[in-house]
């Protein structure tokens, strides 16, 4: 896999810029350099009508004849756009020795640099790019963007550049400065712009000057989800965004810190249950550390933070502090999982309740109330169970619970790679080392585990592509013990 391009946004004011060829394509490129006011030189044999006439209002210089070398002195950038395939390939040769920047139109692999898809909104601009593997796709996400994008939004920029000085002046430290001024992005300031009441912005402008200028942290308790991005919320979304510093847990994916603020100092406070990890003392000192310092932080768990997430402690010393706090709800992994494995957790013939449970150590698993655990017609998702499956076993049968009663284990739910493991409470621990069943995996108990077969596949690959394993358990008589692989 290519690396990805670098994306960056050039001055061309007043600088030099080649641009081989004399054609429609030239011309298209020449406007846009124009636009951006570089100094363009164009180099072909003959110009189209509109070149020639730009030519000789002087607003283009002309380099008449064939492609000669020269023609890069003193250049920082070169187009070439002629429909020779040739004559672009000595252009991006020449530019290359010259260390040059070279596009070649419709010739992503001699490109050293692309010119990518735009959408603008006065000085907003949002650049797309496919790497040039996919224009159309590129171009198409542009179409999306123009029709989403509010046209406002130029206006606001503008406006907000327009107020840049004077909020330096008054919010000397960045972390504030962001807080103020995402309150004019958020608030009534964008409110009024979009109605174009300039006199309500400069009021909502004149209250925010009014903010205490002393940086204000706080933290914000964020569920991540179990792993897949979608099941991010559009508040968990938000404070990413607004995050200085993340705190996050083991648990959480790849994919959703990749949604954090690229300038946010990102921390991982737990590490795999059994090994090194930082305390929850640790943990809450960082919290108030970082907070205390004007910090905006976004403390990320896994699932939902009051689910087995130990948040409700977390909460408990920030309020100690005084520190303020928000807290942004998550997809817990029973949800998940139970979404993700075609498995509802109720079900009208099946399960009237549904109890979420621990089962991480001894001490946990001696106060549990067994009888009531074993009880028929509901659902047990047992949460960090993976070790304590045998003892789960005979205390729930023990008790009364059917041998006979379905069980899924869903590892990595939602995740790629999650899988699916089936089986009844008599074999439950057999079957879980026999697929080497890993953390994270997530146990739910009851007749609805039955019903993890009857998956429907939207999008995803037929049944049979997906694994031989899965298409033969579909078939099987008893697919209450087989193993499934849903990962495609
Ligand atoms: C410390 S608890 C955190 C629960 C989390 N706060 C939530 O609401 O999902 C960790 C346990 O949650 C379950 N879990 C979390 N993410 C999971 C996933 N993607 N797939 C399966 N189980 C998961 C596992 O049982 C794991 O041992």
């Amino acid at each position: 896999m290519p690396s990805p391009l670098f994306p960056v946004f050039l001055d061309l004011a007043g600088r030099r810029v080649l641009l081989v060829g004399g054609g429609v394509v030239a011309r298209r490129k020449a406007e846009a350099l124009l636009e951006a006011g570089a100094d363009v030189v164009v180099g072909a044999p003959a110009l189209v009508p509109e070149l020639a006439g730009a030519v000789a209002e002087g607003r283009l210089a002309h380099r008449p004849g064939p492609f000669h070398p020269g023609w890069l002195d003193g250049a920082w950038l070169v187009i070439a756009a002629t429909d020779d395939p040739e004559v672009n390939a000595a252009v991006a040769r020449e530019a290359e020795a010259r260390r040059v920047w070279v596009n070649v139109v419709d010739d992503a692999p001699r490109c050293t640099f692309q010119v990518p898809a735009r959408v603008e909104r006065g000085p907003l601009q949002v650049a797309i790019s496919s790497r040039g593997e996919a224009p159309m796709l590129a171009r198409w996400l542009r179409e999306r963007l123009e029709t989403e994008l509010d046209p406002a939004l130029g206006e606001l920029a503008k406006w907000l550049g327009a107020k840049r000085e004077a909020l330096r002046t008054r919010f000397p430290e960045t972390a504030r400065r962001r807080q103020v001024i995402e309150t004019l992005i958020r608030g009534p300031a964008a409110d009024a712009l979009r109605k174009g009441d300039f006199a309500g912005a400069e009021a909502a402008f004149a209250a925010a000057l009014g903010q205490d200028a002393t940086p204000r942290g706080r933290v914000i308790l964020v569920g991540a989800g179990p792993g897949d991005p979608g099941l991010l919320t559009l508040r968990g979304l938000r404070a990413l965004n607004q995050a200085d510093v993340v705190l996050h847990d083991r648990l959480v994916s790849r994919e959703v810190l990749a949604l954090a603020r690229r300038d946010a100092e990102t921390i991982e406070v737990a590490k795999e249950a059994g090994t090194h990890h930082t305390t929850q003392q640790r943990i809450h000192e960082l919290l108030i550390e970082h907070a205390r310092a004007g910090k905006t932080v976004v403390r990320l768990k896994g699932g939902d933070p009051f689910v087995f997430g130990r948040g409700g402690e977390e909460l408990e010393a920030l309020r100690g502090e005084g520190i303020p706090y928000e807290v942004v709800p998550g997809i817990t992994a029973a949800v998940a999982c139970g979404a993700y494995a075609g498995i509802p957790l109720t079900h009208r013939d099946h399960a009237q309740s549904v109890r979420l449970v621990t089962a991480h150590c001894r001490n946990s698993i001696d106060t549990l109330d067994w009888a009531a655990l074993a009880q028929e017609r509901q659902t047990l998702a047992v949460y960090m169970g993976v070790q304590g499956l045998d003892t789960i076993r005979d205390r729930l049968i023990a008790h009364g619970r059917a041998p006979a009663t379905p069980f899924a284990l869903v590892e990595n739910g939602s995740r790629a790679n999650q899988r699916v493991v089936l089986g009844t409470l008599a074999n439950l621990p057999e079957r879980a080392l026999a697929e080497n069943v890993r953390s994270p995996a997530l146990l739910i108990l009851g007749e609805v585990a039955g019903l993890a077969t009857e998956l429907h596949w939207f999008g995803s690959p037929p049944i049979d592509a997906v694994s031989p394993t899965l298409a033969a358990t579909l078939s099987s008589p008893s697919p209450t013990t087989a193993a499934l692989t849903l990962a495609a």
